[in-house]
């Protein structure tokens, strides 16, 4: 596998903070960005089981149990999402409907072959190495169902010039590593298609406004005809 040590220490750092305290969440609470929350509703529509690549903490799958998902899977390559991710289930006594892993695309490959009704992998797929990002959807597409959903969500693209600073480390091209130690991969819009359509068709297209910045995500909302 490519190294992500500098990603896991980064998430596992961020996470590591909120560890202390038990989580509770109000299923009744909706997402405060409102895009997400929309395409979940549309995720969760006729979806009772779903895959997250690159989960956090879980909260995406934790909100689509509101939204009437029954199962979850969730896969992450922090240890401490991990273990936030079980501390919230276990405190909302959903074990039983959840099921969190330690990793990478070696867990997707551990999956079963149309077992997931859709899938989830939000602001992950352009932070890992291209040639994993394309196997995560090569993945995505044996796993899920035929007409099953997918719901991807990918930061912004970056003009030429950002990638001038120290900053950023050329790896590969439009393949950078951060001094923060993650990765980003500057995909474009076209870039994503070309990747995206031999296993998944674009339905919806969102821009999702990122706070305090002008930058925006970018949200797909796919559907394996493939
Ligand atoms: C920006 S966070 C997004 C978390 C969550 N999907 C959300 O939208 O709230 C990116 C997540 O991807 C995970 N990640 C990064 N590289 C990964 C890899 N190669 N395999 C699995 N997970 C990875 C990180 O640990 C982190 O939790």
């Amino acid at each position: 596998m490519n190294n992500y040590e500098g990603t896991i220490e980064f998430w596992d750092e961020r996470f590591g903070k909120n560890i202390s305290e038990q989580k509770y969440y109000n299923p009744n609470s909706p997402l405060t960005m409102t895009e997400i929350e929309e395409g979940l509703k549309w995720l969760t529509k006729g979806s009772a089981s779903i895959i997250d690549f690159g989960c956090g903490s879980g909260t995406l799958l934790f909100r689509s149990l509101a939204l009437g998902a029954k199962n979850v899977v969730g896969v992450d390559i922090s240890p401490k999402a991990y273990e936030l991710a079980i501390q919230t289930s276990t405190a909302n006594k959903m074990n039983d409907n959840t099921n969190f892993v330690v990793g990478s695309i070696e867990c997707l490959n551990k999956i079963e072959t149309n077992s997931m009704d859709a899938g989830i992998s939000s602001n992950t797929l352009d932070n890992i190495f291209p040639i994993d990002a394309k196997l995560v959807i090569k993945e995505f597409n044996r796993i899920i169902k035929k007409n099953g959903k997918l719901l991807i969500k990918l930061n912004d693209t970056m003009a030429e010039a950002v990638f001038e600073d120290d900053y950023y480390q050329l790896v590969s091209e439009n393949f950078y590593k951060e001094e923060s130690g993650l990765y980003f991969w500057n995909l474009s819009d076209s870039k994503f298609k070309e990747l995206i359509s031999p296993y998944f068709k674009i339905v919806q297209y969102f821009n999702v406004p990122f706070p305090k910045t002008d930058y925006k995500n970018r949200l797909y909302y796919l559907v394996n005809d493939k």
